[in-house]
């Protein structure tokens, strides 16, 4: 299959991952199908889809009709089977080796079988989930940054079982999708959770050592280092959940203290403290929403 052959994605999973993978692809002109288990689930995630649009049309990046295009484009359902249409699926459900096991089944029932499954995984082995799939040779890493509207880069993650062919549509697919594919091989969280979740761990000591307030701290940095949010924003922005998995992952795997969460974070998870998403991390949000 050539990349001008995809017409329809399909995209497992709407939640701010999926959402903003659905966005994407119908502003780059793809007719998507999405899927989730609830119907509360695609409500959530179609809600997120309509906020963001109806922001860019009222700053005027889009006009109407291309809004109006843009919606057409997406159909959603709880029904797997929809996905028979998909010429290319990305899956972006929750991270679990066995839910995404199940739902392969479910997608090689119906998919032909050239279609490439893509997986949005930041934590789980490409080749392990290679592992737990009938066409092994068809999983590829596609791993998003949030917010995907926004965030320009992919890294593509090829499985040890990958097929070539398999790995260069996924990486035109991602240029044609208007972002900028990075391969990388499959270790634990790539490249950018690799990097970015250790100075996150670190600025979270930091904090706890009395350092500076949370806020001081992410100002230093923001102004400092020139990132576009301090690392604790981040860390509420992402979720505490996700940065306290990523580094026990990347600390079982590396056993170098670096990585290891410090009691601080393990608590505000069990608190759940677990950033904007609760309302609560290291910056309230009660009043902002
Ligand atoms: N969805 C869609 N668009 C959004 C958005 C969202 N959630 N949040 C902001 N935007 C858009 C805005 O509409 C605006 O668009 P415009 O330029 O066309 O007007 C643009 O982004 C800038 O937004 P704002 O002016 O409101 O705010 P900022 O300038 O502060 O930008 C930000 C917001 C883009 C989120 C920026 O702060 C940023 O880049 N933060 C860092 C994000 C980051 O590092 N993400 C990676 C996290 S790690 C990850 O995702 C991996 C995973 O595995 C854990």
């Amino acid at each position: 299959m050539k990349v001008d052959d995809i017409k329809t994605i399909g995209v497992c999973g709407a939640g701010t991952m999926g959402a903003g993978i659905v966005q994407l692809a119908a502003q780059s002109g793809f007719n998507v199908k999405v899927i989730d288990v609830q119907e509360a689930f695609i409500q959530r995630g179609m809600s997120i889809i309509t906020k963001n649009l109806g922001r860019l049309l009222s700053k005027e990046r889009i006009s109407q009709a291309d809004h109006d295009a843009i919606m057409g484009r997406i159909s959603a359902s709880t029904d797997a089977t929809v996905m028979a249409d998909a010429d290319f699926v990305i899956e972006a459900i929750l991270e679990e080796v066995e839910a995404k096991k199940a739902l392969f089944a479910q997608l090689e029932a119906v998919c032909r079988p050239d279609v490439v499954f893509a997986t949005n995984t930041s934590s789980i082995s490409v080749t392990q989930l290679a592992g737990v799939s009938a066409r092994p040779d068809r999983i590829v890493g596609m791993h998003f940054f949030n917010p995907v509207p926004v965030m320009k880069l992919v890294e593509i993650i090829p499985a040890l079982q990958t097929k070539a062919e398999a790995v260069d549509l996924t990486i035109e697919l991602t240029k044609k999708l208007g972002r900028t594919p990075v391969p990388c091989k499959d270790t634990p969280s790539f490249i950018v959770n690799r990097i970015l979740v250790p100075m996150i761990i670190d600025a979270v000591r930091v904090y706890d050592s009395g350092v500076a307030t949370a806020a001081d701290i992410d100002t230093a940095m923001k102004l400092g280092a020139n990132l576009p949010m301090g690392p604790l924003e981040l860390a509420d922005f992402v979720g505490l959940d996700i940065v306290y998995h990523i580094g026990n992952m990347l600390f079982e795997y590396t056993k170098e203290a670096r990585f290891n969460p410090p009691d601080l974070l393990r608590n505000m998870v069990q608190a759940g403290w677990l950033g904007r998403k609760t309302g609560k991390g290291f910056y309230d949000y009660a009043e902002r929403t």
